[in-house]
C-alpha cells in the first residue's frame, strides 16, 4: 500500500489531521491499535479553545459541535468559602466552548467514515522505518498478517504510550518531565451541573473541579492520592468529599446521583523535543502531556495539527518545505506556553504533600492577588481561552 501521509493513532489528533488533509486531496491512512468503540469509550476533558472550534469547522466536522456545545464566558475560582469570577469575554473578548472530547472524536470518526477515509483498527506492532530518508515506510500487523505502507511523511499521533516518540533516537530526543504527587478522580453523573460555569476549587482538603457536558450531564473531579483507584471510592464517598471541598452554597445545592463513569488520572507535565525527525512529525500527546488543570491537552494537540496541516499542504502544493521545516519550532513555542499555564494552574489550586505554612500563605496570596487584580485575571483569561497559533 502507498499513501502520502501515514498517521499513527486514531485519537483526536490523528483523525483531525486525516480529515483536514483529505479535504485538500491529500491521501492518508490512519493506523489505530484499538477499535473505534474502545477509543470512544475514553472519557476526557471538555473545554475547547476557539482555535480547535475553527479547525473543526475547517475540517467540515462542526455541525453537532455548533449545535450542541455550550459557550462559556468564564470560570469561577473558589478558595476557603470564597469565590470569584474570571470573565474571559470581558477580559479578552473571547470565550471557550464546552463539548466533550469524546464527542469531538465521535464526530471525526463519523466524518472519516462518511468520506471513505482509510482507518485500520486493531493494528499491532506498528513500526516506523527510514524516517530520515526520502522514502519512509510503516509496517504493522493485523490479524496475524504483516503489512507495509510506503509514504511521503509519517504523523505520530499515537499518544504518550505510542511508538512514534520512541522512534526518534534517544541521542536526538530531549525529554522534560514533572510528575505531580497526586491524581484526579473524576466521575460523570446524569445530574444537572452545580453551576452554569466551571468551578475550580482550592480547598484545604485538596483541589476539586465542577464541570459539565450538558444540562443533565455533570463532570466532577477531586484531587486524590496517586495510589487511589476508582474502586477505592464509592459514589457516596466521592460526593461527600466533593461537598467538603465546595463553597457552602454550592455544597448545599449540589445534586448527586449514581456515577455512570468513574476514573482516575495521574498528573504529569511532559515535553519531548524536537517534534520532528526527518519525515516523522509528532503531534499531541505523542509529544507532550499537561496536567488537566488548564484544559490544554486537546487544545495543544489542535495547534500542533494546525501547524503540521498547513506545512504539509504548503509542501504538497508548492514544494516549499518552510512550513514543515519550522513545524517543531512553531509547535514547541506554543506547547511550552501551555505547559507553563497548566503547571501554574496546578500549583495554584492543589495541595502538595510537602507544602509548609509559608507555602500555603504564598498560594493564598497568589489567589488573593488574582482576585483583586484585573491584569492578573486577564493573564489567566488569555491563557485559558488560548494563546494565538
Ligand atoms: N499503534 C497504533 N495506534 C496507537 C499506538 C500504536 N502503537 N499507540 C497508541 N495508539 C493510539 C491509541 O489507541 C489512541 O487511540 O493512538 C491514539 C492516541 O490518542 P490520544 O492518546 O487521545 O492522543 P491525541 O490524539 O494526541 O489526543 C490528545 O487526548 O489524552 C488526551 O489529554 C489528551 O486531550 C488530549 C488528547
Ligand atoms: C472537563 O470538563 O472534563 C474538564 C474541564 C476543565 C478542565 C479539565 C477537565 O480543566
Amino acid at each position: 500500500m502507498r499513501t502520502q501521509v501515514a498517521i499513527i493513532g486514531g485519537g483526536p489528533s490523528g483523525l483531525l489531521l486525516s480529515q483536514l488533509l483529505h479535504r485538500k486531496g491529500i491521501d492518508t491512512v490512519v493506523l489505530e491499535r484499538k477499535t473505534r468503540d474502545y477509543v470512544l469509550g475514553r472519557i476526557r476533558a471538555g473545554v475547547l479553545e476557539t482555535g480547535m472550534v475553527v479547525l473543526m469547522r475547517e475540517a467540515g466536522v462542526s455541525a453537532r459541535l455548533d449545535a450542541e456545545s455550550f459557550v462559556h464566558d468564564g470560570v469561577i475560582i473558589s478558595y476557603a468559602d470564597e469565590k470569584f469570577d474570571i470573565n474571559f469575554k470581558e477580559l479578552t473578548g473571547t470565550s471557550v466552548v464546552v463539548y466533550g472530547q469524546t464527542e469531538v472524536t465521535r464526530d471525526l470518526y463519523d466524518a472519516r467514515e462518511a468520506m471513505g477515509g482509510k482507518i485500520v483498527f486493531n493494528t499491532e506492532n506498528v513500526q516506523i522505518h527510514a524516517a530520515e530518508s526520502d522514502a519512509p515506510y510503516v509496517t504493522y500487523r493485523v490479524a496475524g498478517t504483516e503489512h507495509r505502507i510506503d509514504c511521503d511523511y509519517v504523523a505520530g499521533c499515537d499518544g504518550f504510550h505510542g511508538v512514534s516518540r520512541k522512534t526518534i533516537p534517544s541521542t536526538v530526543r530531549r525529554e522534560y518531565e514533572k510528575i505531580y504527587p497526586f491524581g484526579w478522580l473524576g466521575i460523570l453523573s446524569e445530574t444537572p451541573p452545580v453551576n452554569d460555569e466551571l468551578i475550580y476549587v482550592n480547598s484545604d482538603r485538596g483541589f476539586a473541579l465542577c464541570s459539565m457536558r450538558n444540562a443533565n450531564l455533570s463532570r466532577y473531579y477531586i484531587q486524590c492520592s496517586m495510589s487511589d483507584s476508582p474502586e477505592d471510592w464509592t459514589d457516596e464517598a466521592f460526593w461527600d468529599e466533593l461537598k467538603h471541598r465546595l463553597p457552602s452554597a454550592e455544597a448545599e445545592k449540589l445534586i448527586t446521583g449514581p456515577s455512570i463513569e468513574k476514573s482516575n488520572a495521574p498528573l504529569r507535565s511532559f515535553v519531548t523535543e524536537p517534534m520532528r525527525w526527518g519525515r516523522l512529525f509528532l503531534c499531541g500527546d505523542a509529544a507532550h502531556i499537561v496536567p488537566p488543570t488548564g484544559a490544554k491537552g486537546l487544545n495543544t494537540a489542535a495547534s500542533d495539527i494546525h501547524y503540521l496541516y498547513h506545512g504539509l499542504i504548503q509542501m504538497f502544493e508548492t514544494g516549499d518545505s518552510e512550513g514543515i521545516d519550522r513545524y517543531s519550532e512553531k509547535a514547541l513555542a506554543r506547547v511550552w506556553k501551555a505547559e507553563r499555564f497548566s503547571w501554574w494552574m496546578t500549583n495554584l489550586l492543589h495541595r502538595f504533600p510537602d507544602q509548609n505554612a509559608f507555602d500555603l500563605k504564598m498560594q493564598r496570596a497568589e489567589i488573593e492577588f488574582l482576585r483583586s487584580n484585573r491584569q492578573a485575571q486577564a493573564v489567566l483569561a488569555q491563557n485559558y481561552v488560548g494563546l494565538p497559533y
